[in-house]
Formats: C-alpha cells, sequence, structure tokens
C-alpha cells in the first residue's frame, strides 16, 4: 500500500473486505479473502484503468483562463433538458482534487488512468491563442499520474467543444473542424507526447452525434420539430454531416500523429466507440438481419469507415443522398486510421425487423429496426437506475467477437464499462457505499471478456466507469457511476465503494 498512511481508503479496505466476505467484524486481512478469479487470469501486460472526462469532473469551468465549451452554453441556455437543472461548473472539483484522486487509483491497485482534455482550456476559443494555465493543469496531471505509477489513456474529445467554434462556423456540421481538430490535436501530441503513449481522438461520437443532433438532448441540442420539439436542427440529414465530420477530424488527428510524432514519440492512436451489441428479437431472417444493420448503424457507422474507407453497405443503401461520400482522398485517409480501438459497453438490445418511414425521419426509422432492451415486456437482463442500461454480460463477449471477426481483430481496449445507481441524499453514506450491484456486474462483464479473449479477441485493457460520481450529462447530478462516493452536499467528499475494495481485491492489491 502508498504512502497515504492511514487514509480512508485504507482503513475501511481492511473492515469492508472482510464484511463483504463474511459479515463480520474485521481482525486483518488474509490471503483467504482473495477469489480465485483474479487479474493473474489475464495477459501479463493487460492494463486494468478507470476512466473520467473534463467536462464531468473538472470543474473550475471558469477560471484559470478556460473558455466556454457548448456544454456550458447548453446547460445554462436548457436548464430544463437537465434532469436536475445543473451544469458541470462543479463537477467533482477534480481539477482541484486530481492528486488525492490519483492516490486512491494507485491504492486500489490500477494501472491506468483515463481522462479528456478540455480543449477550451488549452484554446480557450479553440484555436489561436494558447492558455498557459490550461497547458500546466494537464502538464501537472500527466506528471501526477506518472509519479502515481500509473499509464496515463488520454481522450482529446469528449464533447466539450469549445463554443466559439459552435458560433463561428457550426462546429461539428462544418467540414473546416477537421483542420481546426488537427491543429489542436497536434499542439497536445507536441506538448504531451513525450509522456503519453496511448491516445484516443474522440470519445463515442456516436452519442455526440444521437444526443446532440437526432434526439436533442445533448449539446448543441438540435433535432427535429418532430422528435423532440427542438428550437432548429433537422434529425433527418444532420446527424450523418456530424458522424462524417467526426470521422475526418479524426482521422486527420491520426495523421498528424503518424506524420510528425509516432516514430520519435513511440505511442498508439485509436478512437473511443460505443454501441451496445444486438440480439434478433426472434429466429427470423427478417430480424437477423435487423440485428446486423443495428450493429451496422451503431457501430459500423464509425468503425466501418475507419476500417474500410467506406460506410457499411447497408447504410449506403437505406440512406441514399443523406449519406455523404468521402472523396478518393479521404477514403484514403481514414482507411486504418487507428492503431487499437476504444470500446465501450454497457448493454445487449434486441432488434426487430421494421419497414421504411418517408414521413418524419430520423436515424432510428432510417435503420429499420425497432431496437429495444424488451421481447415481450421482459427484459434481455436485469433493469438498473438508468431506464436505458440492461445487464447482458454476454454481450461483451459477442462484441469484441463481432470486432474480431468483422474488422480484422485490432488490439482493443474496453474504454467503458459500468453501471449507475439513483443519487438519493437520503440513503446513508454507509449504506449506499455497499454497491454489491456493480461488483457483480463488473466480475460478470470481466468473466465474459476473459471468455472472449479465449476465444482469440486481442483485448488490451479494461477501464472500468468511473472513477468518482460526477456530473453525468442531462442526467446531472441524479445518478451514480462511481467506484468512490462523492458527497454532493458535503465539500465533495470522498468515500470508496465496496466495488473499489472489490476491484482492489480482483487486482491483489488488499494485502498489506
Ligand atoms: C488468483 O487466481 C488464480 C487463478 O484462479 C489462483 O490460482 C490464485 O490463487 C488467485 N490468487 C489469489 C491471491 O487468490
Ligand atoms: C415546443 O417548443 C416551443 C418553443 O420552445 C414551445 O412554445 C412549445 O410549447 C413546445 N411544444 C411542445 C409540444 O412541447
Ligand atoms: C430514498 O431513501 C429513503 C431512505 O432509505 C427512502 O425512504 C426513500 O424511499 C428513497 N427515495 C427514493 C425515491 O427511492
Amino acid at each position: 500500500m502508498g504512502a497515504i498512511g492511514p487514509s480512508l481508503l485504507y482503513l475501511f479496505s481492511l473492515a469492508t473486505l472482510l464484511a463483504v466476505v463474511t459479515g463480520t467484524e474485521p481482525k486483518k486481512v488474509e490471503p483467504s479473502q482473495y477469489a480465485s478469479f483474479n487479474r493473474s487470469l489475464f495477459p501479463d501486460d493487460f492494463l486494468f484503468g478507470i476512466g473520467s472526462s473534463a467536462y464531468q469532473v473538472e470543474g473550475a469551468s471558469d477560471i484559470d483562463g478556460r473558455g466556454p465549451s457548448i456544454w456550458d452554453t447548453f446547460t445554462k441556455q436548457n436548464p430544463n433538458k437537465i434532469w436536475d437543472h445543473s451544469s458541470g461548473n462543479v463537477g467533482a472539483d477534480f481539477y482541484h482534487r486530481y492528486k488525492e484522486d490519483l492516490k486512491v487509483v494507485k491504492e486500489i491497485g490500477l494501472d491506468s488512468y483515463r481522462f479528456s482534455i478540455s480543449w477550451s482550456r488549452i484554446f480557450p476559443k479553440g484555436k489561436g491563442a494558447v492558455n498557459p494555465l490550461g497547458v500546466k493543469f494537464y502538464n501537472n496531471l500527466i506528471n501526477e499520474i506518472l509519479a502515481n505509477g500509473l499509464v496515463p489513456f488520454v481522450t482529446l474529445f469528449h464533447w466539450d467543444l469549445p463554443q466559439a467554434l459552435e458560433d463561428e462556423y457550426k462546429g461539428f456540421l462544418n467540414k473546416n473542424i477537421a483542420k481546426d481538430f488537427a491543429v489542436y490535436a497536434d499542439f497536445c501530441f507536441k506538448t504531451f507526447g513525450d509522456r503519453v503513449k496511448h491516445w484516443v481522438t474522440l470519445n463515442e461520437p456516436y452519442s455526440y452525434t444521437i444526443n446532440g443532433y437526432n434526439g436533442g438532448t445533448f449539446a448543441p441540442g438540435r433535432c427535429s420539430k418532430y422528435v423532440a420539439n427542438c428550437t432548429t436542427g433537422d434529425s433527418s440529414t444532420e446527424p450523418y454531416i456530424v458522424a462524417h465530420n467526426l470521422i475526418l477530424s479524426h482521422a486527420a488527428a491520426v495523421r498528424v500523429y503518424k506524420r510528425k510524432y509516432q516514430a520519435h514519440q513511440k505511442g498508439k492512436i485509436g478512437v473511443t466507440l460505443v454501441t451496445h451489441f444486438f440480439e434478433p428479437y426472434s429466429n427470423s431472417v427478417a430480424d437477423k438481419k435487423a440485428a446486423g444493420r443495428a450493429l451496422d448503424f451503431f457501430f459500423g457507422w464509425f468503425a466501418h469507415p475507419i476500417t474500410y474507407g467506406h460506410y457499411p453497405q447497408s447504410m449506403i443503401s437505406l440512406l441514399g443522398k443523406r449519406l455523404p461520400k468521402f472523396t478518393k482522398f479521404e477514403s484514403v485517409i481514414i482507411k486504418n486510421s487507428y492503431d487499437f480501438l476504444g470500446v465501450n459497453y454497457y448493454s445487449t438490445y434486441y432488434a426487430q425487423s421494421k419497414g421504411p418511414q418517408n414521413k418524419n425521419m430520423d436515424y432510428y426509422s432510417d435503420m429499420q429496426a425497432t431496437v429495444s432492451p424488451l421481447k415481450n415486456g421482459v427484459s434481455i437482463g436485469p433493469s438498473t437506475d438508468l431506464t436505458w442500461l440492461y445487464v447482458y454480460p454476454k454481450g461483451i463477449h459477442d462484441l469484441v467477437t463481432h470486432i474480431k471477426n468483422v474488422y480484422n481483430n485490432p488490439p482493443v481496449y474496453i474504454t467503458e464499462n459500468g453501471i449507475a445507481t439513483y443519487r438519493n441524499d437520503s440513503v446513508p453514506i454507509n449504506v449506499a457505499r455497499k454497491d454489491g450491484v456493480r461488483i457483480k456486474y463488473h466480475h460478470d462483464h470481466l468473466y465474459y471478456l476473459l471468455e472472449g479473449i479465449k476465444h482469440g479477441a486481442n483485448v488490451k485493457g479494461y477501464y472500468a466507469w468511473s472513477f468518482s460520481d460526477s456530473y453525468e450529462w442531462d442526467a446531472g447530478y441524479t445518478v451514480r457511476f462511481g467506484i468512490i462516493y462523492v458527497d454532493f452536499v458535503n465539500k465533495l467528499k470522498r468515500y470508496p465503494k465496496y466495488s473499489a475494495f472489490w476491484l482492489q481485491k480482483f487486482l491483489l492489491k488488499g494485502k498489506h
């Protein structure tokens, strides 16, 4: 155990390890408390990590020269779109507490810490003048991660686009974004790449696109009136344009890295994609095809172009002129534009075939499949406190197997996997910390991930989501994703949940 001495984590770990196992008062930790399912079953160089993102945890939204992002604007202008009308202005105050948080990451025995850089902390206006205090913060953060013996795993864009670029040319609706993103990425490679060897260009371009431009629930909050009464937007066209420009931006950043930095910095670069896995609703051929289409629309939409240089055939046929085309040159640039795939997996849904819709079209009608976690009213797995998240651990095996079979078995990092529970401040902290449901979730997903590795999937790492409770986008502070409890009503004090101790045990670090 590290240098913290009698930290909270240390004291509680003795207590809870035994309480979990025996339900009695602890005396000391014995090796018998370790389980036979532990990290030793995974490859030696496998990275176990935990993640966060800038807007969700940093807070400090308007100090030290940070410029506003579209999430600052969105939460200010549309408080009604956020369940508790909150914003990420404070988050978990990671900006000021990263040192204490990283000590805990280390104590748990994790190998790596995943975080994202706030673009508008580096370039307050998206481009042009650099903010030295922003650069200083990330230099300090990276140095602190390394000082704790952890591997920094860094995302360049986790949805917090500088507002200045939204104002100037509508952000990702405009092709110009690729150039500005590449300049920002170039600066990060040049400045931090001596120490950062794992780069992720974009986090979940799917969520940015679908929530921001189809459903209007995320910044910049655009959609058709017939989808969700947004003031502006077009759900039948904009998602495809935005996704296209995200793919071009990703590829532009990768090109810069490969041409200018990779040979001497010797790092790897990839992108993080999210998807459900899909099971056919019935054994019919139509439903089996619908499941394939749904996976194309969720995952292939991005994975296909960056592997093969073009969109999946199902999207090309169904979308016609609404799907932008890559030029010959772009097609060459985007093809094979990653060293690894980051994959965020949470749930599996059923897909049922559905006929075409010629009016009020949007992304969901376009895929001609109804996707749902329910079949005849019965869910695919246990429900959770998040309406969209049903537990189906085998799906992680099926997804990495799909990637192996369809995308040439690239190195894969599971960059997110986790579960949220409702925040209820009437529940005493010592009760809320008993998150057996989260322990089971991680255990079962790791079990099926290992099955995937045994069946040949080239998986290199697993990052639990997330380190601390934080700002969960449109859900605000109403749900808790962390393995560390944050007391939002009392100075953001941190308390490790039982899952943190379970993880410590799984990583064989609980013994003293
Ligand atoms: C870890 O798991 C392996 C394989 O199941 C087992 O042999 C070993 O005893 C476990 N280690 C501990 C400390 O429990
Ligand atoms: C749609 O939005 C407009 C303008 O914000 C508002 O006046 C109207 O009540 C909304 N309609 C519905 C059905 O929510
Ligand atoms: C919150 O917790 C309290 C205390 O356990 C309980 O009585 C109440 O029903 C909970 N509220 C909700 C919405 O679950």
